[in-house]
């Protein structure tokens, strides 16, 4: 029981497993993984897809033909494939004032040609979802940027971009990973409301959706599970990055449901009852106290937890007691629309309707909450 197999499309960034834990404070405190290792140790472990950052490939090996073909070797080998890719705007120097929104015209136009690259990479991998992470996208201070004309350079660079793999004949759809901070002090499109928003301002928004991180909305104090079902709602939800937060903090890029797991029970039991079809994509960091052994039980700690999360929501869907419990809370009562068919604002006035009453109505919220942490610890 919780064995990962490849029919639940667990998938892993190169960069997770892969990072060597160094931090503002300190130097890394472990080794550069080979990206062929890695491809292994994940289809050991029960994984079914790898994704990458075009420099993660060149992690051990300096030249990229030959880090494509051995990449390529490993994915033979052990029949893991490549969901996703994603391209590094954001280790390098010339990145400090972002890439598709760089006050700079000169890192644009680079930035605009290292994706064109990896994608060519990305959809001969098989890739279908290419993901933008625009974390040097933004400013410390007011004053350095116009945040309209960035606004439209970001678009600009989607436009083209969305062009770029339109020409190709590629198969290939853009998510965009918002985050409210860090490392720049403030990133633009910093939450699932601003990224769905900007998305409906582009040229083909039905290529662009989004890759939302559980850390991510969390950080900015704000309901995951609630920004994930929106996303879902305006078929937005392209992919998505599984870890673990505490609350308004640094990035903490901890393993699936070692945050706050009660947020992760409902986000488990929304993805798998909410028609999201994607990988389960795990975007965490292996903590800097972890040896290379630590590194890979951790990596195996995401799936198991998520596996035993929707163990745990499905006994919770499936006890009478909740039933009857959501009956009384009327949680089914709001898919029925507000007016009867053929009905129109005039009929609100017919309704005999007492307020007073209403309002001594009970919710029982209580006992279906309660009922549900009951679940998720196991108690029934
Ligand atoms: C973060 C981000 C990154 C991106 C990844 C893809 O933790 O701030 O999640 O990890 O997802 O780099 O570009
Ligand atoms: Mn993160
Ligand atoms: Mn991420
Ligand atoms: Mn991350």
């Amino acid at each position: 029981m919780f064995e990962p197999t490849k029919n639940d499309r667990f998938s892993f960034g190169l960069w997770t497993v892969g990072w060597q834990a160094r931090d503002p404070f300190g130097d890394a405190t472990r080794p550069a993984l080979d990206p062929v290792e890695s491809v292994h140790r994940l289809a050991e472990l029960g994984a079914w897809g790898v994704t990458f950052h075009d420099d993660d490939l060149l992690a051990t090996e300096p030249d990229r033909d030959k880090a494509v073909a051995a990449f390529r070797k490993a994915l033979e080998d052990t029949g893991l494939v490549v969901p996703m890719a994603t391209t590094n705007l954001f280790t390098h120097p010339v990145f400090k004032d972002g890439a598709f929104t760089s006050n700079d015209r000169d890192v644009r136009r680079y930035a605009l040609r290292k994706v064109m690259r990896n994608l060519d990479l990305a959809a001969e991998l098989g890739a279908r979802t290419y993901v933008c992470w625009g974390g040097r996208e933004g400013a410390e201070t007011d004053a350095a940027k116009d945040v309209r004309a960035a606004l439209d350079r970001y678009k600009e660079a989607l436009d083209i971009l969305c062009g770029y793999v339109r020409d190709k004949g590629y198969d290939i759809r853009f998510a965009l990973e918002p985050k409210p901070n860090e490392p720049r002090g403030d990133i633009l499109l910093p939450t699932i409301g601003h990224a769905i928003a900007f998305i409906g301002e582009l040229e083909h928004p039905e290529m662009v959706g989004l890759n939302p991180e559980v850390g991510h909305e969390q950080m900015a104090g704000l309901n995951f599970v609630h920004g994930v079902a929106q996303a879902l709602w305006h078929g937005k939800l392209f992919h998505i990055d599984l870890n673990g937060q505490h609350g308004i903090k640094y990035d903490q890029d901890l393993v699936f449901g070692h945050g706050d797991v009660k947020s992760a029970f409902f986000l488990v039991d929304l993805l798998e009852n909410g028609g999201y079809d994607g990988p389960r994509h795990f975007d965490y960091k292996p903590t800097r106290t972890e040896d290379i052994d630590g590194v890979w039980e951790s990596a195996a700690a995401n799936m198991r937890t998520y596996l035993i999360l929707k163990e745990r929501a499905a006994a919770f869907r499936a006890d009478p007691e909740v039933q009857e419990a959501l009956a009384a809370s009327r949680v089914n009562e709001l898919a029925e629309p507000t007016l009867a068919p053929g009905e129109t604002y005039e009929d609100l006035a017919k309704d005999d309707f007492d307020p007073d009453e209403a309002g001594r109505r009970g919710y029982h919220y209580a006992r279906l909450d309660q009922l549900a942490v009951e679940h998720l610890l196991g108690a029934r």
